[in-house]
């Protein structure tokens, strides 16, 4: 299988899958337990039809809207995802190019393999940095000053990892941060000769914005539920999210939210916009689907704070229903990944292409001219 062989997220799922070693595959690809919340992410979006209107002459369409306060080209964020640069040497790097190509937001995680400061200087879209609320208080402190130092446009505190959620894939594989060859691993390694070869020979992995202040995940192997558990302070609460917002003082995300009580707890401490979330099904497995409880979020909120439809987005489709439902804007990590890992930064490109095609196609032939026009009288649930 090749890249021009990828027409859509799934094909890239499968190169992706040739390409890298078992663990690291699992990583990207697994969720939490039964990994139901997973598949019901991307499910959800099957139990609701579009009804397209006609002879709306679309021969120009605007797919452009503003989210963060930042104008993006189509209305889709790449959702901050760990150890980029273990899927593909470009890590980091390709996503924030392919990005600014495109004009979209994306996120580097706390967990990223490139430091703040070089994705700060390396583009000019918007970016966002998502925030793990450390037990050391000087890595928070160090976090947020590097980012305003940086200029990022937004950070997201992520709220649905408070301890971690059960990773039997990686469990089972020995996957870590940095990845660690065991017998029983080296040879999946072994037997992916390219991926082996770039990680070995090309820069050294590396945890950029941790490694200042802790060794964990650098300089000492550990597993991603073994660093959620040990490093994240679990007495985090709004209080506390309330004075990370104040002490960066620019545009605030909480990413993770899927109560209506929630959302308005976020509207109340001033946050600019929620990400409805499960984490891609890789925290609390029975979650809700995000696209499932968008509704009486929007319902409740909406207007007040702006909603970001998180997850199981594989199509244009998804994210037109999830605009029609209510939502500001979708997002989604693997839609992005496995092209990451199948081809880098061609990959990445090709990836969105697909789906911002899919978008201007879905636009033209429900018959709507810009994305505002998206609204609930275009979707029908079974
Ligand atoms: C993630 N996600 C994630 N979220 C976050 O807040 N910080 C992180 O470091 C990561 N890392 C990460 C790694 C990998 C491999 C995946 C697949 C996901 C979650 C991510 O931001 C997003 O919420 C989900 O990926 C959305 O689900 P989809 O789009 O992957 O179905
Ligand atoms: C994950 C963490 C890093 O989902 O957010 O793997």
């Amino acid at each position: 299988m090749r890249l021009s062989d990828c027409h859509n997220i799934d094909d890239f799922r499968l190169l992706a899958k040739q390409r890298l070693p078992w663990p690291v595959f699992d990583y990207i690809d697994g969720a939490a337990d039964d990994e139901r919340t997973k598949g019901r992410n991307t499910a959800a979006y099957a139990d609701c039809d579009l009804i397209p209107d006609v002879l709306a002459g679309v021969e120009e369409i605007d797919t452009s809207m503003t989210i963060l306060g930042r104008k993006s080209a189509l209305p889709l964020i790449l959702s901050p995802t760990a150890l980029q640069r273990v899927f593909h040497w470009q890590g980091e790097r390709a996503v924030a190019r392919a990005a600014e190509k495109f004009g979209l937001w994306f996120g580097i995680s706390s967990l990223a393999t490139v430091s703040i400061e070089e994705v700060g200087a390396m583009v000019s879209t918007p970016k966002m940095f998502q925030f793990y609320y450390h037990k050391d208080r000087g890595l928070n402190r160090s976090m947020i000053e590097r980012c305003q130092a940086a200029k990022f446009d937004a950070v997201a505190l992520t709220v649905d990892t408070i301890v971690s959620g059960k990773r039997e894939r990686c469990a089972r594989s020995g996957f870590t941060s940095p990845p660690r060859f065991t017998p029983s691993s080296a040879l999946s390694y072994a037997l992916k000769p390219r991926w082996a070869l770039d990680y070995v020979f090309r820069e050294k992995f590396a945890l950029p914005n941790l490694d200042t202040h802790v060794r964990e995940g650098t300089g000492e192997a550990v597993s991603i539920a073994g660093y959620f558990n040990t490093m994240l302070d679990q007495s985090l609460d709004w209080k506390m999210a309330e004075q990370l917002r104040e002490d960066w003082g620019g545009t605030f995300c909480l990413k993770g939210v899927m109560s209506v009580a929630d959302a308005k707890r976020a509207v109340a401490i001033g946050a600019d916009a929620i990400m409805i979330s499960n984490h891609g099904g890789r925290q609390l497995d029975g979650s809700r689907a995000p696209f499932d409880q968008l509704r009486e979020i929007v319902d409740t909120v909406g207007g007040q704070i702006e909603i970001i439809c998180d997850g199981g987005v594989r199509r244009g489709t998804h994210v037109l229903k999830a605009l029609a439902a209510g939502a500001n804007c979708a997002s989604g990590g693997r839609l992005y990944l496995y092209a990451l890992a199948a081809a880098g930064q061609a990959g990445v490109e090709r990836a969105i292409g697909l789906l911002k095609d899919e978008i201007e196609r879905g636009m033209k032939l429900m018959g709507v001219k810009s994305v505002a026009e998206l609204n609930r009288d275009r979707l029908r649930w079974r």
